[in-house]
């Protein structure tokens, strides 16, 4: 066949998928067992580590048709030049699809997910993937390996970070915001790339929350809180999966049938791509359930695994298990037909050089826009999680500041973990960011104090000196970027190091003046003696390439922060895992004897989901309801009236709870089922208004099917989980 004939002219009278499909199946017909296979493989290039093996024969494999997709691979010069092999030196001239992890930006890097979430604002969500895509689409990358769409509850799972934290619902809808951000609505336009829900499914479930371990939840948790997000993506139109590296109650995500066909494809009806995760297939004989590498490979293909990334399993076995008849060319024909429909989608075939544009890489990457964008997520991202007397804002008239901590200076590990193609010393550090907003009108005293771990305290001595000597001391404390993120879980999630010892010293030092901590981390941390040490702490995450410049500026006012926690902060890791829409139990939190408690440690968090503070105050008014009622085809509407009551301009994210107070199964106290984020002038009000039909009130029936039933129902509307007054309706049966 020539390769011209690989175009998608329109074939005439047939619409755009159907010619699609034409193109695919004429393809089909044309290649081998051997070339059909090689689409199924896709390697690593060099230009990042992602997982234990690399394979420098990449570009050989891609020469003999042998490997149809490289990951690891970026900049337009180099994809254009393996992208070159494949359309010019193979047989098919079949091109490459390129695969990267654009997790939280290309080069301009945000904030991490987890605080990209905390800004509950969903639009800003959709617009830094937008801004990923179009960085990462102008290197020649056409799929990222996001989003992922894991719920986590327990905090010492490194992975936290790549998500949106705990809450189902929540993370339903910044799945939603996140795979329309990266595809767009034409996955053919040059500043698209396929998005890949990872890793399906329950991977944030680990055991003892350490990475890889396994997963042992109920069929009911799995369907009410692991698969939604999932299901969320499907409707959004993702176009590739990710299976996650765990087993599900004994059954590896890669080799489970049930999963990734019976769910994803036959019951979901998602027609993309299934790509597995760094070498899984490989790891199913390490799991126990096959024997050797070939049989890996048999169970994967019979699960619905379209694409074996870096295992090389597909590579070496699958001819021989179908010329065996384990696998049959029916299976092979499904898989390759799903992964030449996204090259067609991506128009790959129409110009397989689209998405390797010097011109628009010198446009778009780090351009300023993108820049401003990355500072004001990172701005929306940060949560004040405490701010006694007022301590935030520090004056702008400060003549002098105490600059401490192990991240004060730190540039490159502001971009946390998965980083894309960031360049940490493009990062804008707190240290350079008061520099550059300050000059020489205010003095920093800076003084590291201590590493981010070890104990070593011989620089303690000057970080007290610059403690007593400076009108103010800003704390800089944390982790290090490498501390989260895939094969990073902890054990203690405290600051590590001496950097409570360092906190506790330099806050007696200061002597009374304003003291605030400043954190960058990847994870809720269990912040117990920090926050009996210093009176204000400001969450920063990991704020990526802007996120100096977003600390400084909100410290000294010039924003007012009003991110939310999406992830319960502990006050103990024993408390883990501790989220708020738990379960009432039949002996319910009390302090009488007998009830659900521990013995050291109150049951209560630290800080709970939804909770973050501003620098204004905000009342709200009681729940008002439309009715006392409603019909089961019906809806009612709930209000509050929010006022800011303080004296600065400020956002509030107002979150609606609701409570099945009574049903065939026990369901959790609260559940977020909605939310507004809403700015006010000080002294201004607004009458916030939520609707609810009976879509919010359903659920997994006995049997998992969804159902809603009448019955008594409370509505909580608040500024955090934690705090929420409440109005009951009854739902009324159908008539
Ligand atoms: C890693 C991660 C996955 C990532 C993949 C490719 O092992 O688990 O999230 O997308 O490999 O780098």
């Amino acid at each position: 066949m020539s390769k011209t004939s690989l175009k998608s002219q329109p074939v005439s009278g047939k619409t755009a998928a159907e010619t699609v499909e034409q193109r695919v199946d004429d393809l089909l017909k044309k290649m081998t067992l051997g070339e059909k296979v090689g689409q199924m493989t896709l390697f690593t290039a060099m230009w990042a580590e992602t997982g234990p093996t690399i394979d420098r024969n990449f570009l050989q494999y891609v020469r003999e048709g042998r490997c149809g997709s490289i990951f690891n691979a970026y900049t337009a010069a180099y994809t254009r030049s393996l992208q070159k092999v494949a359309v010019e030196e193979t047989r098919l001239g079949i091109p490459l699809l390129f695969g990267f992890d654009v997790i939280h930006g290309h080069r301009t890097i945000f904030p991490i997910p987890l605080a990209e979430a905390c800004s509950w604002d969903l639009a800003l969500i959709e617009k830094a993937a937008r801004i990923a895509a179009t960085e990462a689409s102008a290197e020649g990358i056409h799929w990222t390996f996001a989003p992922m769409v894991d719920v986590a509850r327990d905090p010492r799972w490194g992975r936290v970070a790549e998500g949106a934290g705990e809450d189902v619902w929540l993370g339903c809808r910044v799945a939603e915001a996140r795979v329309r951000g990266f595809q767009g609505d034409d996955l053919a336009a040059e500043d698209t790339v396929l998005a890949c829900a990872k890793h399906f499914a329950a991977y944030g479930g680990a055991e003892a929350g350490r990475d890889y371990n396994i997963v042992d939840v109920s069929e009911r948790t799995l369907a009410e809180v692991y698969l939604p997000p999932f299901k969320a993506c499907v409707d959004a139109g993702v176009r590739t999966f990710m299976p996650a590296f765990n087993e599900i109650a004994g059954v590896p995500c890669t080799a489970s049938r049930a999963l990734l066909t019976e769910t994803l494809r036959q019951k979901w009806g998602f027609t993309g791509v299934v790509v597995t995760d760094y070498t899984a297939i490989n790891e199913l004989v390490p799991h126990g359930v096959a024997a050797d590498l070939a049989q890996a490979g048999e169970l994967s293909v019979q699960a619905g695994v379209d694409m074996d990334m870096q295992g090389g399993v597909y590579f070496n076995h699958l001819e021989a298990q179908v010329e065996s008849g384990k696998v049959t060319k029916a299976a092979i024909d499904d898989a390759v037909r799903r992964i030449l429909r996204v090259k067609f989608e991506l128009g790959l075939f129409d110009d397989p050089y689209r998405y390797c544009s010097e011109k628009r890489e010198k446009r778009q990457v780090m351009s300023l826009e993108h820049l401003r964008a990355a500072r004001i997520m990172a701005e929306k991202s940060l949560v004040l999680l405490k701010n006694e007397n007022k301590t935030l804002p520090f004056s702008r008239t400060l003549r002098s500041l105490a600059l401490i901590g192990p991240l004060a200076e730190a540039d490159a590990e502001l971009l946390g973990n998965w980083f894309g193609a960031g360049d940490g010393k493009q990062a804008v550090s707190v240290a350079e960011a008061l520099r550059l907003k300050f000059g020489d009108s205010l003095r920093v005293i800076a003084a590291k104090g201590c590493e981010i771990y070890g104990g070593d305290t011989s620089q303690f001595e000057a970080a007290v000196a610059a403690a007593s000597e400076a009108d103010a001391v800003l704390l800089v404390l944390g982790e290090s970027g490498s501390m989260s993120g895939e094969a990073a879980c902890r054990v203690d999630i405290d600051l590590p190091g001496l950097q409570n010892q360092l906190a506790e010293t330099v806050a007696r030092a200061a002597n009374g003046k304003p003291v605030a901590a400043v954190l960058i981390n990847g994870r809720p941390l269990a912040i117990n003696r920090l926050n009996e040490a210093v009176p204000a702490i400001l969450e920063a995450w990991f704020p990526g390439t802007m996120g100096g410049s977003a600390v400084v500026g909100t410290i000294f006012g010039d924003a007012n922060p009003s991110g939310k926690l999406v992830m319960t902060f502990p006050r103990s890791t024993g408390q883990i895992p501790i989220y708020y829409a738990a379960k009432n139990t039949g002996r319910p939190i009390s302090p009488d004897k007998y009830t659900s408690k521990y013995l050291d440690c109150p049951n209560t968090p630290l800080f709970p989901f939804g909770h973050g503070l501003s620098y204004t105050t905000f009342n709200y008014g009681p729940v008002q309801l439309s009715a006392a009622s409603m019909p089961m085809r019906g809806e009612i509407k709930a209000s509050v009236k929010l006022t800011n009551t303080g004296t600065r301009p400020g956002e509030e994210v107002v979150q609606l709870y609701l409570r099945d107070l009574v049903a065939c199964v026990t369901r959790p106290v609260k559940e977020l089922k909605g939310f507004k984020k809403v700015y006010l002038e000080p002294g201004d009000s607004a009458n916030i208004e939520f609707k609810i039909t009976s879509a919010d009130l359903e659920f997994p029936g006995h049997d998992l099917a969804p159902i809603v039933e009448p019955g008594e129902f409370e509505v909580m509307i608040g500024g955090s989980s934690a705090v929420c007054n409440g109005q009951r309706f009854t739902l009324l049966p159908d008539k």
